[in-house]
C-alpha cells in the first residue's frame, strides 16, 4: 500500500485504509524511521483502564532520528536557524553536525551532573537554541524532561518540580522578551526553596541579569561544558529505550485542581510528530519551515524539536514576540530568513490585525508557500487576513485542531492536498477516528450536526498517563464515555462533514492560546487575603480570544476598589504567572448558587459575554436577588 499522499484521492484512500487497517498503516509510517530493534506487536490497548502500547518491544533513541541519521546526507544543512529578540543582535544557524555535536556535548554534561536514565528534569528557559539543546541532550540519555513555560511564576514552577520529584533544573540567568528583562533564575531560586528533591541546577549564560549561585548546588552551563571538553571524547552515545518509555512530562490546565503531569513516549510520539509535521505541512527537503511558539507548550515541543528535526527539516526559532521592536517583526524574519512555512496562533494575528497593514506593506513575503494556524478557534476574520495579507491568496492555510494530550495534530487540511475552509480544520487525519457524541455519549451520527468530540481509536502520539496519578488520566479522558478519549471540545460536522471546532466545553479556558482552568484561577484569587469566594469565567476578547472575569466575593477592602484589584491581579500572577492575570474583576456580594451550593457558571458567563436579556430559570437559585445586582454592575 502506498502511504504518499499526493492528492485527495490519495487522502481518501489512504484514509480508509488507516481506519480499515490501523496496525499495518502505523507500521507502514513506523517503517520510515530508524530503530535500534522493531517491535513485536504494532499495538495494544483498551480505554478502560487506560493502557496503550505502541510499538511495543521496539528499541530506539529519538535524537538518533532527530540527529544521527540526517549527519550522512544533512550534516552540513541548518537544523536550526534562530532568530533573537533584539533584531541588532545576529542571528545563529546551527548545521545537524554541529546540533549533534552540541547535544551529545549537553548531555555528558547532564551525566557528569548525575543526570541519569528515568530522571526527572525540570527545564525553564528561554526560546535560545540552547533550550532545544537541552531537550534533546535529556532524550538522548533518557533522562524525562518538563519543560515550564516562562511565563510560569516561581509557585507553579515549584509544583511541577515536585510533582515529578525533579533532580536537576536547567535554566538561564535572565531571559529577554520584547523590551523586558525577566529574571529567570531568580525566579527558579524562589521555587527551590520548597523543593527539596533538586540537586543540581545548571545556569545559561543569556542576559548577564545578576544572580546568585548557590555552592554545590548552581553551576554554570558554560563552565560545566568546558570540563567536558577538556575530558576528551565529545560524543554520548544515545541510550537506548524502550519505545514505551516515558520521553516528557508536559503539564497542563484541566477544568479541577492543579495542572496534571500529561506522558508522552518515546516511540509513538516520535512517529506520530514525525509523520504529521511531514504530511500536513508536506514539507519539501531545504524548506524554512517557521513555528512561533515556545518550546514550553505542547506545539513547540511537537513541532519545532521533535517533529521537523526527525524529518531532517529546518527550524526556525524565535526569541521574542511578535510585536517588538514594532508590529513588523515577523514580517520580518520571513523576509530575511526566506521562510517558506509560517506556523502561528490566532491571537498572534488578531493583535497584529490591530495595528493595520503599514507593518506587512513593503515587506517580501513572496518565499512564503504553506500556513499554519493553532491553538484555538481562529475566527474567519483572522483567517482572511491571514489569507489575503500574508499569504497573498496563494498559500494554504492549515488550521490545525490538537491537543497537549493527543501529542500531534489530529483534525486538518493537508497543505495543497485537501481543501481548507475559513474557521474549520476541516478532516480528520490518517489513523484519526473521530465522533460525536451527545451528553450521554450516544453518537451522533450523519452530517449538519454538533457534540462533544471524541476519538475512538487509540493513536500513536496520544498521552499515556498523568505523572504520577493514572487514575486522574482515567477519569479526566477516559470514564466520561465509555470506550472513547474525550477532548473537551465542542466540535460541530457540517454538511460536507468537514469538522469545525467551537470551544471547550469544560471549565477550561483557552486565553491566547494558553490553556487555563478556572478553578486554577479562582484558587490563585481566594489566596489574597481579603477574597472570601470567587468564580471565574471566560468572555469573548477581540485579541485574546477569550478574556478571564472574575467576580468576587471581598466585603473588607485595603484601599479602594481599584488598588484592591491591582492586589488581586498581582495575587494571581504570583500564584500562577502573569498569563493567568485577570482581565476584569467585579466585586460581588454573593455568587448565584443553587441550593445545593454549587456555583451557577452558566449564568455568570451570560453576564460576562453581556447577553444578560435570558438567563434562563433563576428560581431554584438560594438567593436570586444576587443575579440582579450582579447584572448590574457588570463591567
Ligand atoms: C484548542 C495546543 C480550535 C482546543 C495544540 C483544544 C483549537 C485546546 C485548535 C488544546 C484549533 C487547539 N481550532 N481550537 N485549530 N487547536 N485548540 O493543549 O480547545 O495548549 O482542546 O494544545 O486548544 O490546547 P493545548
Amino acid at each position: 500500500m502506498d502511504l504518499q499522499i499526493n492528492s485527495f484521492e490519495d487522502y481518501k484512500r489512504v484514509y480508509e485504509y488507516s481506519v480499515a487497517e490501523p496496525e499495518k498503516f502505523w507500521a507502514g509510517i513506523a517503517d520510515t524511521f530508524t530503530w535500534r530493534k522493531k517491535w513485536d506487536k504494532v499495538l495494544n490497548w483498551n480505554f478502560t483502564e487506560p493502557n496503550i502500547r505502541w510499538f511495543e518491544g521496539a528499541k530506539l533513541n529519538i535524537t538518533e532520528n532527530c540527529l544521527d541519521r540526517h549527519l550522512e546526507t544533512l550534516g552540513n544543512q541548518p537544523a536550526i536557524i534562530w532568530e533573537p529578540n533584539d533584531p541588532e543582535e545576529d542571528h545563529r544557524v546551527l548545521t545537524y553536525k554541529q546540533l549533534h555535536d552540541k547535544v551529545c556535548q549537553f548531555a555528558n554534561v547532564l551525566k557528569n551532573n548525575g543526570a541519569q536514565k528515568g530522571d526527572r528534569i525540570c527545564i525553564y528557559m528561554p526560546m535560545v537554541p540552547e533550550l532545544a539543546i537541552a531537550v534533546l541532550a535529556c532524550a538522548r540519555i533518557g533522562a524525562i524532561h518538563s519543560v515550564v513555560f516562562g511565563g510560569f511564576s516561581a509557585q507553579s514552577i515549584a509544583d511541577r518540580i515536585q510533582d515529578a520529584s525533579c533532580s536537576l533544573v536547567i535554566t538561564s540567568d535572565g531571559a529577554f522578551r520584547g523590551g523586558k528583562e525577566i529574571p529567570m533564575k531568580s525566579v527558579i531560586d524562589d521555587a527551590l526553596v520548597r523543593c527539596p528533591s533538586v540537586k543540581k541546577v545548571i545556569v545559561l549564560t543569556r542576559s548577564r541579569t545578576p544572580v546568585s549561585m548557590i555552592k554545590g548546588r548552581d553551576a554554570w552551563w558554560e563552565d560545566e561544558v568546558k570540563k567536558v571538553e577538556t575530558m576528551g571524547n565529545p560524543d554520548c552515545p544515545a541510550e537506548e529505550m524502550d519505545a514505551e518509555d516515558m520521553l516528557f512530562i508536559l503539564y497542563t490546565s484541566g477544568s479541577t485542581g492543579k495542572p496534571k503531569g500529561v506522558v508522552h513516549t518515546c516511540g509513538g510520539y516520535m512517529v506520530y510528530t514525525g509523520y504529521t509535521f511531514a504530511n500536513v505541512f508536506q514539507y519539501q527537503p531545504g524548506e524554512v519551515y517557521f513555528c512561533t511558539a515556545d518550546i514550553g507548550w505542547i506545539t513547540g515541543h511537537s513541532y519545532i524539536v521533535y517533529g521537523p528535526l526527525s524529518q531532517g527539516a529546518t527550524s526556525l526559532m524565535f526569541e521574542g514576540i511578535p510585536t517588538w521592536p514594532d508590529a513588523g517583526r515577523l514580517w520580518n524574519i520571513v523576509q530575511i530568513h526566506k521562510a517558506n512555512i509560517l506556523y502561528t496562533a490566532p491571537t498572534a494575528l488578531r493583535s497584529l490585525m490591530g495595528f493595520g497593514l503599514d507593518p506587512v506593506i513593503g515587506k517580501d513575503l513572496s518565499s512564503l508557500k504553506k500556513l499554519g494556524s493553532v491553538g484555538e478557534p481562529i475566527n474567519e476574520e483572522a483567517w482572511h487576513w491571514f489569507d489575503d495579507h500574508i499569504g497573498h491568496n496563494k498559500c494554504p492555510i492549515v488550521d490545525t485542531w490538537w491537543q497537549t494530550e493527543t501529542g500531534g495534530i489530529m483534525i486538518s487540511p493537508i497543505a495543497g492536498v485537501t481543501p481548507t475552509k475559513p474557521g474549520y480544520a476541516t478532516l480528520p487525519l490518517p489513523g484519526i477516528q473521530p465522533i460525536l457524541v451527545d451528553e450521554n455519549g450516544k453518537e451522533i451520527e450523519g452530517n449538519d450536526v454538533s457534540g462533544n468530540l471524541c476519538i475512538r481509536y487509540p493513536w500513536p502520539g496520544m498521552l499515556r498517563t498523568t505523572y504520577g496519578d493514572h487514575e486522574r488520566c482515567r477519569t479526566t479522558y477516559f470514564a466520561t464515555y465509555e470506550n472513547l478519549y474525550f477532548t473537551g471540545d465542542g466540535c460541530l460536522r457540517d454538511a460536507d462533514g468537514y469538522y469545525k471546532i467551537t470551544g471547550r466545553v469544560d471549565d477550561v479556558l483557552n486565553v491566547s492560546g494558553h490553556r487555563l482552568g478556572t478553578a486554577e484561577v479562582e484558587n490563585a484569587i481566594n489566596m489574597h487575603a481579603n477574597v472570601i469566594e470567587s468564580a471565574v469565567v471566560g468572555y469573548p476578547h477581540d485579541i485574546k480570544g477569550q478574556g478571564v472575569y472574575a467576580f468576587v466575593v471581598c466585603p473588607e477592602k485595603h484601599g479602594t476598589d481599584e488598588s484592591t484589584r491591582k492586589d488581586i491581579v498581582m495575587t494571581v500572577s504570583r500564584i500562577i504567572g502573569p498569563i493567568a492575570k485577570p482581565d476584569k474583576i467585579q466585586f460581588v456580594s454573593g455568587l448565584p448558587k443553587t441550593r445545593s451550593g454549587k456555583i451557577m457558571r452558566r449564568i455568570l458567563r451570560k453576564i460576562a459575554e453581556g447577553d444578560t436579556s435570558n438567563l434562563g430559570d433563576t428560581s431554584t437559585l438560594l438567593d436570586p436577588a444576587v443575579v440582579t445586582e450582579i447584572k448590574e454592575g457588570r463591567i
